[in-house]
């Protein structure tokens, strides 16, 4: 049920002239816990402010922008008007954490104009939710500003304390760094940076610039979480710090000339967003980023399916075989993808991902080439005829990889016939990449043109009924409501980089993601990797896998995603068949979503209801430190039994010296019953509960 009421008699206006800022407007969420005021100084500065549960998140926080095409800083303005509206519905996303969305928030839309120049005009939306606000900019038709440059964006979010902050170094092109937990007032992105020495396209925007979704916790326990949604046609956003005030200021990514964005007016920007609560659990059920987003527009989506595949793809990384094809390693050819197939088949995986399926791979990396895949030349070892005839008769999809090396000019030229090669083979899903620089003009991963690229790719595969995950993209904002397709993306350093000398992960990583990269949609992560020294092939490796193997089983819980891997290969599986018994049974598609107990950096505990069915899944994780914890099962349907099979850390397991000794148990459960998790050093527990 959609509801648009007027509410004005809740809005009041004052003008109190004693203030430097006049309040113009007060709006509350729905649960009147948040209320956000717009001000405006006689200098002409608009500000907003917003408090949570009567203390002050944001103090004044001014708006505005600077244009380069036509020269305008648009910071001073006159309010000529202040409407309001209400939105109480809900709505079902194809595929997700929950069956229904309720999208319930009061919105404010204050009417600017230029007080220099009466005939430049500027709306902000602002959209108050019980779990947070959201807010736009709008550039309605008029004559002067129609097609315009954006120089920058004038926003702030001004803090009200030095808060323990999650961030990563602020950089136009990778957001695979690992996070750091300090002060704002401790931030340095450019010393943080410095650590992981083997990012290839380090570009750091500068000390105080972060990524995000930024997670922050005050000194008395309010969870704050800052980013945007619905990230169209506009460079992606980083934050810029002033460690005076604790005030950041949006530093959008520039484009290969130094400009941010070109625009047609009308426009309306992404929403700045931010979420809030007194419990951490409440930052990962919000919905607000999701609710800032279109519906979708696909019509027809019941070809979208959510999947679990394994692939051709861990031995590579660990030296077993290589994506080129020189020697007798390739890994992708015929006899060696059957294998696969005959696995997926055995264990019940929708799909298997082929790297290294086509020509290019000799020359891929470093180059900056254009045209270095053409994504429909398969190698002579790779009989795609053969394979495509193979899997299907075992009911299997072959997942398709277009690691585009940056090349996304090349990607845009092709993808027709790609998507068309695609068809003609019977794939379904695709997952792009684009390691390295962009080429050929030298764009970021971040600006404005990739940021449509990556849409486009979304929409044109759409046409073609493929579903899409994107590796080093922009971050996810929410996009995959609007584009069902677009399964999942990477955008963060994945469990991949356990193998990245001098680099790989630390057993926090898992528990600081939900809160910071998810928040902005699905994530790639690729868990299920089963073998913890990853000198199997290649003895000179020092790189290992910092989980136990019972918490590699719980991220298919804590991290959401429709689409989701299982990364080893076959053979480490075999070695832990009743372990693998969870990857087989975990659903990627729920009903229901119950965030039990998370502290960010510490600890997350999620269980979640399988979609059409009434069985249960949990899984729990912890950073570096053992923990214990007890759970009521009262989230399980009255009177109902259940079989829990719970895979637990040993007692004897940790992370670095025993990170594979796991415990399997099975007992009858019903919702009156509580369990007591015992989680090693870096380890998890998962539980499948299936109704008897
Ligand atoms: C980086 C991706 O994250 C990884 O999954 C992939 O195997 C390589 N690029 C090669 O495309
Ligand atoms: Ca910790």
């Amino acid at each position: 049920m959609k509801s648009t009421i007027f509410f004005l008699n809740l809005l009041f206006l004052c003008f109190v002239s004693a203030c430097f800022a006049q309040t113009k407007a007060v709006i509350s969420s729905p649960n009147q816990a948040i209320v956000l005021k717009v001000g405006a100084a006689q200098s002409g500065n608009v500000s907003y402010q917003i408090s949570y549960k009567n203390k002050t998140i944001i103090e004044p926080s001014l708006l505005g922008f600077a244009l380069k095409k036509p020269e305008i800083t648009l910071n001073k303005f006159e309010v000529v008007g202040i409407d309001s509206t209400a939105v109480d519905e809900t709505w079902k996303p194809v595929l997700g954490e929950v069956s229904t969305i309720r999208n319930n928030y009061k919105q404010l839309t204050v009417r600017l104009i230029d007080k220099n120049n009466a005939k430049n005009t500027l709306n902000i939306i602002f959209r108050v939710f019980d779990d947070g606000v959201g807010f736009r900019y709008d550039f309605p038709q008029q004559t002067a500003i129609k097609h315009f440059i954006v120089k920058d964006e004038l926003t702030q979010f001004n803090l009200a304390g030095n808060h323990k902050t999650f961030w990563m170094p602020g950089d136009y092109d990778t957001n695979e760094y690992l996070y750091n937990t300090t002060k704002l007032s401790e931030i340095d992105a450019t010393k943080a940076a410095k650590k992981e020495t083997d990012i290839a396209l380090q570009a750091v925007i500068g000390p105080n610039t972060v990524q995000t979704p930024l997670m922050m916790k005050t000194a008395d326990g309010i969870y704050l979480n800052i980013h945007e949604a619905a990230l169209v046609n506009y460079p992606a956003m980083h934050l810029t710090l002033d460690k005076a005030t604790f005030t950041f200021t949006t530093h959008l990514t520039p484009d290969a000339v130094g400009n941010k964005a070109y625009l047609q007016a009308p426009f309306q920007t992404p929403w700045r967003t931010i979420v809030v609560s007194d419990k951490a659990t409440e930052i990962l059920s919000s919905k607000l980023i999701l609710n800032l987003n279109e519906p979708s527009k696909i019509a027809d989506v019941s070809w979208i399916k959510p999947q679990k595949f394994i692939g051709m793809w861990w031995e590579m990384h660990v030296g077993k075989s290589n994506w080129y094809k020189e020697g007798n390693k390739h890994g992708a050819n015929t006899a060696n993808v059957k294998t696969y197939i005959d696995y997926a088949a055995k264990h019940g995986f929708d799909g298997v991902l082929v790297e290294g399926w086509n020509e290019g791979w000799e020359d891929w990396f470093g180059n900056w080439k254009e045209n270095v895949f053409d994504f429909i030349t398969p190698y002579s070892d790779y009989d795609i005829n053969e394979l495509t005839a193979y899997a299907k008769v075992k009911g299997v999809k072959i997942i398709m990889h277009h690691e585009t090396s940056g090349s996304a000019t090349n990607y845009e030229r092709r993808f027709d016939k790609a998507f068309q090669f695609m068809q003609d083979h019977e794939m379904n899903t695709v997952k792009t990449g684009y390691v390295g620089r962009i080429i050929p003009r030298g764009e970021h991963h971040d600006s404005q043109w990739m940021v449509n690229h990556y849409q486009r790719v979304a929409e044109k595969a759409a046409e073609y009924k493929i579903m899409v995950e994107a590796h080093e993209p922009v971050h996810p904002t929410g996009l995959h409501r609007t584009y069902p397709n677009w399964l999942a993306n990477e955008a963060a350093r994945g469990n991949e980089f356990n193998n990245a000398p001098n680099l790989g992960l630390v057993p926090e990583h898992e528990t600081i993601l939900p809160f910071t990269r998810l928040m902005g949609g699905p994530m790639d992560y690729t868990p299920g990797f089963f073998c913890f020294q990853l000198n199997q092939y290649d003895a000179t490796r020092k790189t290992r896998v910092k989980t136990t193997l019972a918490k590699q089983l719980a991220l298919y819980v804590t991290m959401y995603s429709p689409l989701q891997m299982a990364g080893d290969f076959p053979e480490n599986f075999d070695k832990h068949l009743d372990a693998f018994q969870f990857i087989k049974d975990v659903p990627v598609d729920w009903s229901d979503t119950k965030v039990l107990e998370a502290e960010p950096g510490d600890y997350v505990t999620i269980v979640r209801k399988q979609k059409g069915e009434e069985n249960w899944f949990l899984g729990a994780i912890t950073d570096e430190n053992a923990r214990k914890s007890t759970v009521k099962l009262d989230f399980l349907t009255e009177n109902t039994s259940y079989k829990a099979t719970v895979y637990q850390d040993a007692a004897a397991a940790d992370w670095k010296t025993n990170p594979e000794a796991y415990v399997i148990e099975q007992k009858i459960v019903t919702n009156k019953d509580t369990l007591n998790l015992q989680l090693a050093n870096g380890g998890g527990c998962a539980i499948s509960f299936i109704k008897l």
